[in-house]
Formats: structure tokens, C-alpha cells, sequence
């Protein structure tokens, strides 16, 4: 298994930190307005995952999301953090999910963005080889085609929707291609469900098209200490789609953590 990183990131604000892990195939920046809207509460950091943005890599074999998780630990390490508020936005959850049962002494808190606990199927883990090959033939531009009509409600304005289409081009198609791979091998994490007794937001898009809110809301009923919050006018990409109500959501559920 390849070696754990330390990852580049951005950070704002000062305190007890906030990590937040972006989702596929995306970067750091898809936080922009969780950097802005509560680095008043906390030091917000926002990572890049292995292999784009501030976090380069020279190769991607055998990449997991167990490994995504114990980059983010080398990186809290470094950073001196020994107890850490997260955030992951789909594939994010899941490194969230792994990172959770490998360094549990670590979590403050959690909070789930438009994302799920089940593992894949047979039919999606043939999906994601379909994935890793089209990327590799026709470069991370084809996956805009494959994701937009999920990623976004239809009140979502173009220039949110460019902002995305930057992030998914500027990601190198073996980067897209490992993640998919990795997000094909990713454990079950329903039976943690219950025995996550840290305080948990699950925070969803209400027009979520790629995982329906319903999956969302039904992982919340899994988790002892959850709050579940719905946002409106938002799909897949909820925390650039409808910032306010996410910001919103993070800030009343962080703001009653003890730190
Ligand atoms: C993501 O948004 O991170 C991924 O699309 C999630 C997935 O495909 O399971």
C-alpha cells in the first residue's frame, strides 16, 4: 500500500479546527464559502486529497479511501491537531466513514454532506470501472457530461455550475480514474451506524439526484447523536449550491459542540 501524505490545504480563521474533505472529482475549493462564512468559529481547513490541486502525486497505484483517511490523519499530525470537527461532501463522507474507524481518537464531530453509509453495489462497482476508463480515454472533461445532470438543482446558477466544471477539468484523469477505483473497493460502513456515538450532522440537498435525500435521512435515524437538516434548492453539490443553509447548518450544530 502506498505511504500516507501530508496534504496541501487552505485554511482561515483561528480556534478549534473544522477539516473539510470535498467530494469527486473535485478540490479544496468547492469549500470556498465554508472558508468565508465560519472561520469566525473556527480554523477552517480545506484539504486537497492525494494527487490534485496543492497535493500532487506521481503515481496512483492502489489508492484507497483507507488511505485517503490516513493522509488526513498525517496531515492533522502535522498540523498539531489532536482533536478535529470534519466535514465530508460525498466521496468526502466516505473518507470521513474510514477516518472514523482508523482514528476515532481524533473526531470531535462529524458532519455528512450529500452522502451515504452503503458500500456499492455490484451494478455501481461495474459503473465506477466504466468510469475509470472513460476518464483515462477521454481526459476528466468527459466526466462533466456523465455528472452535471446529477450534480445540480435547477435553480443552480450557471456560474456555480462553471465554478464546478474548473474543478472536475483541472483534476488529471489517473487522479479521477484512482478515485473511482477506490470509491469501487470502499467498505460498508451501516453497521458503524449505531456505534458512532460522536455528534454527527447529516446535512442533504433536498433534490439530491445522485443520492436521493432519503438515503441521507435514513443514515441520520441510524446515528445515535444526528441532526438531520434538508437544503433547499441544492442536489449533489450543496455546500456551493445553497452555502447560506449549509453555513447555516454547520454553525448551529458546531456551535453547540463542547471544544
Ligand atoms: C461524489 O460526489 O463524491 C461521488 O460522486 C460520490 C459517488 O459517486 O458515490
Amino acid at each position: 500500500m502506498a505511504e500516507p501524505i501530508v496534504l496541501g490545504y487552505d485554511e482561515a480563521g483561528s480556534g478549534p479546527v473544522l477539516l473539510l474533505v470535498h467530494g469527486f472529482p473535485l478540490d479544496r475549493t468547492i469549500w470556498a464559502e465554508q472558508m468565508r462564512g465560519l472561520s469566525d468559529i473556527r480554523r477552517v481547513v480545506a484539504v486537497d486529497l492525494r494527487g490534485r490541486g496543492k497535493s500532487p502525486a506521481k503515481e496512483t497505484d492502489a489508492w484507497t479511501i483507507d488511505l485517503y483517511a490516513d493522509d488526513v490523519a498525517k496531515t492533522l499530525e502535522t498540523l498539531g491537531v489532536d482533536k478535529v470537527d470534519l466535514a465530508g461532501l460525498s466521496m468526502g463522507g466516505y473518507v470521513l466513514f474510514s477516518f472514523w474507524r482508523r482514528h476515532r481518537d481524533k473526531v470531535r464531530s462529524l458532519a455528512l454532506i450529500d452522502t451515504k453509509a452503503e458500500a456499492d453495489s455490484e451494478e455501481a462497482r461495474e459503473g465506477r470501472e466504466k468510469t475509470a476508463a472513460l476518464v483515462t480515454e477521454k481526459g476528466s472533461a468527459a466526466l462533466v457530461d456523465a455528472l452535471f445532470p446529477k450534480f445540480f438543482a435547477p435553480t443552480t446558477p450557471d456560474s456555480v455550475k462553471q465554478e464546478v466544471r474548473e474543478m472536475v477539468e483541472n483534476t488529471h484523469p489517473r487522479t479521477a480514474a484512482a478515485d473511482a477505483l477506490a470509491m469501487r473497493d470502499r467498505a460498508d460502513s451501516t453497521a458503524d451506524l449505531g456505534r458512532i456515538t460522536e455528534p454527527v450532522l447529516v446535512v442533504h440537498g433536498k433534490e439530491d439526484l445522485l443520492i436521493p435525500a432519503e438515503i441521507g435521512q435514513a443514515m441520520a435515524q441510524g446515528i445515535p447523536k444526528t441532526m438531520f437538516v434538508p437544503i433547499p434548492n441544492a442536489s449533489h453539490m450543496a455546500p456551493i449550491e445553497n452555502p447560506e443553509a449549509v453555513n447555516q447548518a454547520l454553525r448551529e450544530f458546531l456551535s453547540t459542540q463542547p471544544v
